[in-house]
């Protein structure tokens, strides 16, 4: 594509967005940052405040007919992707906000270039087995797969990327919040866990959020408007152990000694083995199997693209371990 695009990046502020914008090049797209209540330090271009549960997100007519004229492209990052909440949390921004970004689309004439979730895996209609109804992640799997949905309907030129867990950036570690993999490390590798309560032969798949960020803007430079990718590392992802092991070197670097907890089989444990924990115990414990299960419901491996972004987008080849210890030690450093 030679003319420079104009890309509408709602979430900008967000973990996926920050990034976004720091991997994006001075020959990159020029892109408007949508701005809803976090300050974005990076929207150095241009800005607009954006709140995608109003009509016209909360922009006044011509505001919002500006808007429509000058994006080409939407990145819609913006959601809302805390676990553990009720549906109806759920449905005014993930569902109905990604409705009003595909009519903002089809107005701007615009191709969207939707953030997803690998979890929608598990509600694969060939899934081995159906995910828990009182499975944390569900209510926010159910969200990402409807807007999806919506998006297929729409008939719109789009890309839909649905990435894992991400972590900080593949070499420096960098993110710009902590996330549930950090604070999940952090917890295990202080050995806090009095066991780990995961299916047995499940990957722990976290990918740099880097990676991602690099995917999404090659696509947009190739002017990419169709495919669905996962953006995972599928049967590259390391085993529990592995990733165990890594906890335990990591927590030497730091002059602790960590005891690997037991591994657990959650279908085989008491009943109210989870529920007994003290209440941070139990919180952690709780998302540790909900999403193995969402990973069991997946087969026990996510499903990949990554071979295809690596041969289409010229990712570079990231090892997941690596990257996993240069999160870690970000975190150690600089989360807190
Ligand atoms: N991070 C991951 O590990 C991961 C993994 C898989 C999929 N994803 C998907 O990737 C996307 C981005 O994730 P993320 O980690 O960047 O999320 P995040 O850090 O939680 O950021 C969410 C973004 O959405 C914005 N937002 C929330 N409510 C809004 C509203 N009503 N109107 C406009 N903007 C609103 C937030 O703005 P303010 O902060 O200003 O309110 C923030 O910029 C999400 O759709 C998520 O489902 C993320």
């Amino acid at each position: 594509m030679s003319a420079r695009r104009t890309v509408l990046l709602t979430g900008a502020s967000g973990v996926v967005g920050r990034s976004i914008l720091r991997e994006n090049g001075a020959d990159g797209p020029r892109i408007i940052s949508a701005v809803h209540s976090a300050p974005i330090p990076e929207a150095a271009e241009s800005a607009v405040s954006l709140d995608l549960t109003a009509e016209r997100f909360g922009l006044d007519a011509d505001s919002h007919a500006a808007l429509v004229a000058s994006v080409d492209t939407v990145i819609h990052s913006a959601g809302l992707t805390e676990w553990g909440l009720p549906a109806e949390r759920y449905g005014p921004i993930n569902v109905e906000g990604t409705r009003r970004v595909i009519e903002f689309a089809e107005q701007a004439g615009a191709a969207v270039h939707f953030m997803g979730t690998a979890f929608v895996a598990a509600l694969a209609e060939d899934a081995p087995v159906p995910l828990g109804e009182e499975n944390v992640c569900k209510n926010y799997i159910r969200s990402k797969h409807r807007a999806e949905q919506l998006l297929r309907d729409s008939g719109l030129p789009h890309t839909v990327f649905r990435p894992t867990n991400l972590i900080g950036d593949s070499t420096t570690g960098w993110t710009s919040q902590g996330q549930i993999v950090q604070l999940m490390s952090d917890w295990l590798g202080r050995g806090r866990a009095p066991f780990v309560p995961v299916h047995p032969g499940i990957r722990m798949d976290f990918v740099p959020q880097d990676l991602l960020a690099k995917a999404v803007l090659r696509a947009i430079e190739l002017g990419d408007e169709q495919g669905e990718f996962w953006v995972t590392y599928g049967e590259e992802a390391m085993d529990v152990e592995t990733c165990l092991q890594l906890l335990v070197k990591h927590a030497a670097g730091r002059g602790r000694s960590l005891n690997l907890p037991p591994l657990v089989n959650p279908d085989e444990l008491a009943p109210d083995a989870i529920a007994k924990t003290p209440p941070l115990t139990r919180s952690y414990l709780s998302v540790l199997r909900d999403v193995s299960e969402v990973t069991r419901c997946s087969g026990g491996v996510l499903p990949s693209s990554m071979a295809e972004l690596r041969d289409r987008y010229a990712l570079p080849h990231v090892d997941g371990t690596a990257a996993y210890l240069a999160g870690l030690e970000y975190a150690a450093e600089h989360l807190g």
